[in-house]
């Protein structure tokens, strides 16, 4: 009986002090309300779109660097970003960049740091991969490729097509055309006919 009574007591008193800290549900107090995390309510911050003595402008939002693109919003829809017309998704049949032994010198050394381990040295799909099973690596002679506008093998780059992963991510824009450029004298120069060496060079071929 005795036990009983003192786990009622003990009940009350608990519910007592339960209630005379924290008041009943909507009663109004003067006093702040208890903060059992403090921080979680007060941070050191400054809000946007408000005044701050941090920065010597008093801002206390940064205004955005020129030329920043929002994350989501669309991108520039020029031919040397998308390969394509602008506001069309009909491919640039040539490259936007003027083609100089600068940019041909650029391509040839982007391309072996970028597509040599699949497509070769020489475009035909037989880069070092193929040795380690990558079996299906594309010729980039072959008709269908050679006959693609420079726009479609930028986006090929960029996004990647099938089994071959996009490189938008690791090759700059500049850098994308520079490679079809030089994808380009390698397919020309498999397709070359005599016709095409100087006269005076011609004498040693066969
Ligand atoms: C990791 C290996 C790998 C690398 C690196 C790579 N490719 Fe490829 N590429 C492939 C494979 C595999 C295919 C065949 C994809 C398929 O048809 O499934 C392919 C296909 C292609 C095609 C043909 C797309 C079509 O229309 O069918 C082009 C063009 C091409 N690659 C260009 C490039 C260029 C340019 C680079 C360098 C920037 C590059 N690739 C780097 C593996 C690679």
């Amino acid at each position: 009986m005795r036990y009983w009574l003192s786990f009622f007591l003990v009940i009350i008193v608990g519910a007592i002090a339960v209630i005379g800290i924290a008041g009943f549900q909507g009663g109004k107090s003067r006093k702040p309300p208890i903060e059992i995390f403090p921080d979680m309510d007060r941070q050191p911050k400054i809000r946007p779109q408000t005044g701050s003595s941090f920065f010597s402008d008093g801002k206390a939002s940064r205004v955005a660097l020129l030329g920043t693109i929002a994350r989501g919003s669309h991108y520039l829809d020029t031919p040397l970003v998308t390969g394509q017309l602008t506001g069309s998704t009909n491919f640039v049949d040539v490259m936007p960049l003027a083609i100089t032994a600068k940019l041909l010198a650029r391509g040839r050394e982007r391309y072996q740091i970028s597509c040599l381990p699949c497509h070769g040295a020489l475009a035909d799909g037989n880069g070092i991969t193929k040795k380690y099973g990558m079996a299906v690596v594309a010729n980039l002679h072959d008709k269908r490729i050679v006959t693609q506008t420079d726009g479609e093998l930028f986006k090929t780059i960029t996004h990647g097509k099938n089994l071959m992963g996009g490189y938008g991510a690791n090759i700059a824009i500049e850098d994308r055309w520079a490679i079809i450029a030089h994808l380009r004298t390698l397919q020309l120069a498999r397709l070359g006919i005599l016709a095409d060496v100087p006269l005076d060079r011609r004498a040693g071929l066969k």
